[in-house]
């Protein structure tokens, strides 16, 4: 028996993204907030998201305030201006921090009280307004997601807003629109979708329908993270990543993520390292924990990466995994060690980050190794 879900519609194809107003209008919406960041105001994507809307006569409401790691209090201050302007749609521009705060508003415009609230599972009570997303970062895979990923600033507790209300309404792919993405953002984001893929894969979780997107996910970026690296401007590989990204959160969505991203939670909520670079830095050692485990699947997800593993017993090209991972996470520039991180990371803080990612507790619990605190002292210990 398995569920099986995917949210909304999904336009995919360079261009797409100038149909955002005619999008917006089809919902209902004639006032609508735009959620961004600095980054997309100072490209000038921005301003052509607003003429699109505005040409199909959406009037936009713009806040391009969005920080790396949203918080609950941004949030709260773009609900307020969308209830302020009478805002009937939000749309979501940028990347998965951009989008998990304009799905968060959708639902706050709609019910009381701040984004805090809201923080764990199923506990949002009103549908929210329409909400369109516009990735420019391939990796999170918000556009498709049920989560809005928040820090409290009061006491720098990271939790997700986790509700079905949450799913958006359209998912505009638009490959043009990521070509501008430095390579360091390109890499971590990248690596995040491919984890999303693996850890879905060797989930407990996993179905059937969830396996058909992680292979496709795991075989699109395997095959073009490099490149869309290295060579920004290569629209094929730019493409392969959005897709796959894209894919990598119907597997996340639908059969959940492992160790992997519970571990790169305080990481993130303590010392603010990007979830990405988090993710990609553990990755590796967590496959090396985890092998023995998921033998089959990581042998295969080994050759849907590009490993030639040919007459290999499939014992030996399941932990020839975290090799190449490893090899991908160097060829991509991104920190291998947390000591390399310059965040401030000790060895005296493991044992909070251990309780903190044990209290991430879906993931752990999706792990296709049964996890305890000493399993991911070990992880950091390894990864130091
Ligand atoms: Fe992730």
């Amino acid at each position: 028996m398995f569920d099986a879900r995917v949210a909304g519609r999904m336009r995919f194809g360079c261009g797409v993204s100038a149909s955002v107003g005619e999008v917006v209008r089809s919902l209902g919406a004639d006032r609508a907030v735009l959620v961004t960041d600095s980054t997309m105001e100072s490209l000038g994507v921005a301003d052509r998201i607003c003429s699109y809307l505005e040409g199909a006569g959406v009037e936009p409401f713009v806040f391009a305030g969005v920080e790396p790691e949203p918080s609950v209090e941004t949030t709260d201050a773009v609900a307020e201006l969308a209830r302020e302007h009478d805002c009937q749609a939000v749309v979501g521009l940028g990347g998965g921090s951009c989008l998990d705060v304009a799905k968060a508003v959708s639902v706050l415009i709609t019910n009381e009280g701040s984004a805090a609230r809201y923080q764990g599972l199923g506990l949002v009570r009103n549908p929210g307004v329409p909400k369109v997303m516009i990735p420019t970062t391939a990796g999170t895979g918000s556009e498709v997601t049920f989560t809005a990923v928040l820090i409290r600033k009061s006491d720098g507790f990271k939790g997700g807003i986790n509700d079905e209300k949450l799913f958006p309404d359209v998912s505009l792919l638009d490959p043009e629109l990521t070509v501008t993405m430095p390579p360091a953002v390109t890499a971590s984001t990248g690596m995040d979708a491919l984890v999303h893929a693996l850890e879905a894969f060797s989930g407990r979780s996993a179905s059937p329908f969830s396996d058909m997107f992680a292979r496709e996910a795991m075989r699109l970026i395997g095959s073009s993270i490099r490149t869309a690296t290295w060579n920004g401007r290569d629209l094929r590989a730019r493409s392969d990543m959005l897709l796959g990204s894209y894919y990598g959160g119907v597997a996340l969505a639908n059969a959940g993520v492992g160790a992997c991203h519970s571990l790169a939670y305080p990481l993130g909520g303590m010392f603010g390292v990007g979830h990405g670079c988090a993710n990609a830095l553990l990755i590796p050692y967590v496959a090396r924990h985890n092998a023995v485990a998921c033998v089959d699947r990581y042998a295969e997800a080994y050759g849907l990466l590009g490993g030639a593993s040919d007459g290999w017993p499939r014992r030996e090209a399941a932990f020839a995994l975290a090799e190449l991972l490893e090899e991908l996470v160097m060829d991509l520039e991104l920190p291998c060690r947390l000591s390399e991180l310059k965040a401030g990371i000790e060895e005296r803080h493991f044992d909070e980050m251990a309780d903190r990612a044990m209290a991430v507790a879906r993931p752990m619990e999706n792990n296709p190794r049964v996890m305890d605190k000493r399993a991911c002292v070990a992880i950091y210990k390894e990864a130091y």
